[in-house]
């Protein structure tokens, strides 16, 4: 009996060289799992594909609420922004990639599991190790393993028939629920202006002339309604997708240092992400105190490391979560956004849980009792002050 290798197959170029690799290369078997995460591709064109490569068997996995629970939720309660910038729509996909090639692995007894990335990026790190972490089988890489690039894979493509298209597309795209990555051509000139035909989930001209505004209601830190309809977190996402991108807002563009060290120009859209990571770090300063946001920027950003940087199911992120689980029991209540020609702000918020009191911050009226202030800043200062004195004699 010959040996059986599961692939996570997108339908792309990299992941079917993979599947006659395998076969020709390695001798395998192949079995394909598609895993949905909000791609918005044609899953029954990718099977057929799949099948017409004789892949002896292929699965398709929805598992967008999942994604959206177990994945997005956790990033929102830690503002995860990497480099301050990026909301990690990919990199918070592939281990749950991951974690369902390794269940059908265990479920069809498979003999190792591949997947189609490069030496070059991070996904391949969050694949290994994710993969490795849940069991104990080779992986498999045939691009990273026979340094293949894209010319040399139109060439395999072309010699052993394989029915993808190869014509050069402009840009290529990862996409998912949470933000759409658009890379190749152009954009790695890192001078150089993405053009508008890169966008798709923002509108870059013809931006409506009225204003709008819309009101993320947060539970425990994570959106439950929005303007005023309780829904489930994958339609609020969608909406907010719709509304923040036709004001023109939730283009990212910047230099991102990948794990492997080469600096990359990354272009994404990301119009839910970026909303309401806006609105859920306003609402924590409404409600946390000042000891705690700090701490937990620290913490926000380390947890932001590691699920860039591959380490999803290190332990440390478990004991990281069980942090902001504990800071969000007070993140709930209502944040307000003024969208207008590609600019956002927070316009409004509030909660039962706020800690800040008008009638101490005012100017007006005094029941602040100002003499306290003084004996303060003596204590506050006493050690800078000290040492400039010492210094200057
Ligand atoms: N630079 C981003 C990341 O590492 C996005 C990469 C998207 N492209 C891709 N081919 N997976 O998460």
């Amino acid at each position: 009996m010959s040996k059986k290798v599961v692939l996570a197959y997108s339908g792309g170029l990299d992941t079917s060289v993979a599947i006659k690799m395998l076969q020709l290369n390695y001798g395998y078997d192949v079995i394909t799992v598609t895993v949905d995460v909000g791609q918005n591709d044609d899953l029954k064109s990718i099977e057929e594909k799949a099948k017409e490569m004789n892949v002896i068997k292929h699965y398709t996995i929805d598992a967008k609420r999942e994604f959206a629970e177990h994945y997005i939720k956790p990033s929102i309660k830690a503002n995860a922004l990497y480099e301050g910038k990026y909301p990690l729509a990919t990199a918070l996909a592939r281990p749950l990639i991951a974690s369902k090639v390794v269940e059908i692995a265990k479920r069809e007894n498979a003999n190792g599991l591949a997947h189609g990335c490069t030496g070059k990026g991070n996904d391949q790190i969050r694949f290994d190790i994710t993969m490795r972490a849940l069991i104990n089988l080779p992986i498999i890489a045939p691009i990273r393993d026979y340094n293949l690039n894209r010319e040399k894979e139109i060439e395999f493509v072309k010699e052993h028939n394989i029915k993808i298209n190869t014509e050069s597309k402009r840009y290529s795209i990862d996409q998912n629920l949470w933000g759409r990555a658009i890379e190749g051509g152009v954009i790695e000139e890192e001078y150089k202006e993405v053009p508008d035909d890169a966008f798709n989930w923002v509108k870059v001209k013809d931006l409506p002339d009225q204003p709008s505004y819309i009101k993320i209601e947060f539970e425990n830190g994570v959106p439950i309604a929005i303007d005023d309809v309780k829904d489930d977190i994958i339609s609020i996402i969608e909406y907010a997708n719709n509304e923040v991108g036709r004001h023109g807002v939730g283009i990212i563009d910047h230099i991102e240092d990948r794990a492997i060290g080469l600096k990359s120009r990354e272009v994404y859209e990301a119009p839910a992400a970026l909303a309401i990571i806006e609105a859920h770090k306003d609402l924590e300063k409404l409600v946390l105190t000042n000891h705690e946001i700090r701490f937990k920027e620290l913490v926000d950003r380390e947890w932001t490391w590691l699920a860039y940087s591959g380490l999803w199911l290190d332990p440390l992120m478990r004991a990281l979560n069980n942090f902001i689980d504990t800071t969000q029991e007070r993140v709930s209540g209502n944040v307000r956004l003024k969208l207008y020609k590609g600019s956002m702000r927070v316009v409004g918020r509030e909660s039962r849980y706020s800690l800040y009191n008008k009638r101490l911050a005012t100017y007006s009226k005094d029941e602040f009792d100002q003499s306290l202030a003084k004996g303060f800043i003596q204590l506050w200062g006493l050690q800078s002050i000290l040492a400039n004195e010492v210094q200057n004699g």
